[in-house]
């Protein structure tokens, strides 16, 4: 097989076989293909498009290029979620302990990543303590007792997909559904998933901008799901502002627990009810969503929900104190209110430049070795559609930078006020369920 002939069949539009998708693979992992014809195999994909057996298969070779994670050891079937990325996604801070408290094991491996934040492992180790480097048996054990650990990945996972996603995001080839599909299947199922929930974020600080696009992306990875024997059901939720109020890492924790006490912001607390009821019915405790739903919403209620937070925080070697007292939680010295020119309604917010401020401000990373403030963030003090008098803050800037200037300018020309009330974004998931595919708006 030469290279040339499959970016040429690829350009003319043809399927590729399995076995031409594998020495594809293979070869850019060796180092026998150059980044060169990677990269114009890719942008061919990017135009031509893949079917699914295609994405299937690139999927399988993704997996094949390096370690999987063995979770034999952990009783009952393992569910694990993702989310296409959006700003203020703290959802598996959520769903953790919720899915455990119903007995349904989660086994969590996480990346750290660039971001506008760090990633759920970042922001866990906001918490005094907390301890994210468990050693394989403890993970399994910690597993099997409590139904939940999270560990940071150690294991090569999928090396393929890193080196191709390297790559894609400097030739322009990120935006493509099959590679952004078999990107994401391939790291859950390297993780060892049985079944997988996935949320496809939509909107202005998603990679999704179009509803269209979400929907088909969300068909995609069920569809892969489906082909590799792996239960999966997508759900798309709305990404046109951050989810909840905060940006960051220590006051993300600070939101979670306050959902996990009942009392969190009503689109964060609907898309981890949502997410976690899928998790616990693909993990057999439930024979349908609705009962699902409904018990769960009863353990946030109880109290039993943060106190299973609680118990992950401790088992993870963390503070627990910070239950009660958030406060203990890192603070930043510095807290800049952005406020409103104008009287009015708030009609629009770029998430996606509030997520690029609050990196600024220090809760991300521009480079792998950039250390993460977990104090700095952006209290989001205002969502869509609220009413605000001149003078009232919109935002709060959370930083112990002295000068935060670039990060000011950018929230401050990231929202716009209207005279009227903007009719509210139809809260939605559309639900696919690889078998039978269902669509429900909520
Ligand atoms: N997230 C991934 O893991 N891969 C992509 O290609 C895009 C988003």
């Amino acid at each position: 097989m030469r290279m040339v002939d499959l970016i040429n069949k690829k350009k003319e539009g043809k399927a590729l076989s399995k076995d031409e998708i594998e020495f594809i693979v293979s070869g850019y992992v060796k180092g026998s293909i150059p980044d060169y014809q990677m990269s114009a195999f890719l942008m061919a994909v990017y135009f031509k498009g893949m079917d699914r057996e295609e994405i299937s298969n690139l999927t399988l070779s993704y997996v094949n290029s390096g370690n999987t994670v063995d979770l034999s050891g952990i009783k009952g079937i393992k569910v694990d979620k993702h989310s296409s990325g959006g700003v203020g996604d703290k959802i598996s801070l959520i769903v953790i302990p919720l899915v455990a408290a119903v007995g349904v094991p989660v086994a969590k491996m996480s990346g750290r990543g660039l971001g506008h934040t760090g990633g759920t492992i970042d922001k866990l180790e906001a918490i005094e303590g907390f301890n994210t480097n468990l050693d394989y048996d403890t993970f399994i054990n910690n597993v099997n007792k409590y139904k939940m650990a999270i560990a940071g990945q150690t294991a090569n996972l999928t090396p393929a997909d890193k080196k191709t996603y390297a790559l894609r995001d400097v030739t322009g080839s990120v935006d493509s559904i099959p590679l952004i599909a078999s990107s994401i299947m391939s790291k859950k199922i390297a993780a060892g998933a049985d079944a997988i929930v996935l949320d496809v974020k939509v909107g202005s600080g998603a990679f999704m901008k179009s509803l269209d696009m979400a929907k088909e992306l969300a068909e995609t990875m069920v569809a892969i799901g489906k082909a590799l024997n792996k239960k999966t059901i997508a759900i798309i939720t709305n990404m046109n502002e951050p989810l909840g109020h905060e940006i960051g890492n220590a006051n993300e924790v600070r939101e979670a627990m306050e959902v996990l006490k009942g009392n969190g912001a009503k689109d964060e607390t609907t898309v981890a009810l949502t997410i976690a009821a899928y998790m616990v019915l693909l993990g057999g405790a439930f024979k349908n969503f609705d009962s699902a739903y409904e018990k769960l919403k009863d353990i946030i209620k109880s109290g039993k929900a943060i106190e299973k937070f609680k118990e992950f925080v401790k088992i993870q070697g963390g503070n627990t104190e910070i239950i009660d007292k958030p406060d203990k939680l890192p603070n930043s010295k510095y807290h800049v209110e952005i406020k409103a020119k104008e009287s009015g309604y708030i009609e629009a917010i770029k998430a996606d430049n509030i997520g690029v401020a609050a990196m600024l401000l220090g809760a991300g990373r521009r480079t792998k070795d950039d250390k993460i403030d977990f104090a700095a963030g952006i209290t989001v003090v205002k969502k869509y559609g609220d009413r605000v008098n001149k003078g009232d803050a919109v935002f709060i800037l959370h930083t112990n930078m002295r000068n935060c200037t670039e990060a000011q300018n950018i929230v401050e020309t990231s929202f716009k006020i209207g005279k009227e009330k903007p009719e509210a974004i139809k809260y939605l998931s559309l639900i696919h369920i690889s078998e039978p595919t269902r669509l429900a708006l909520i």
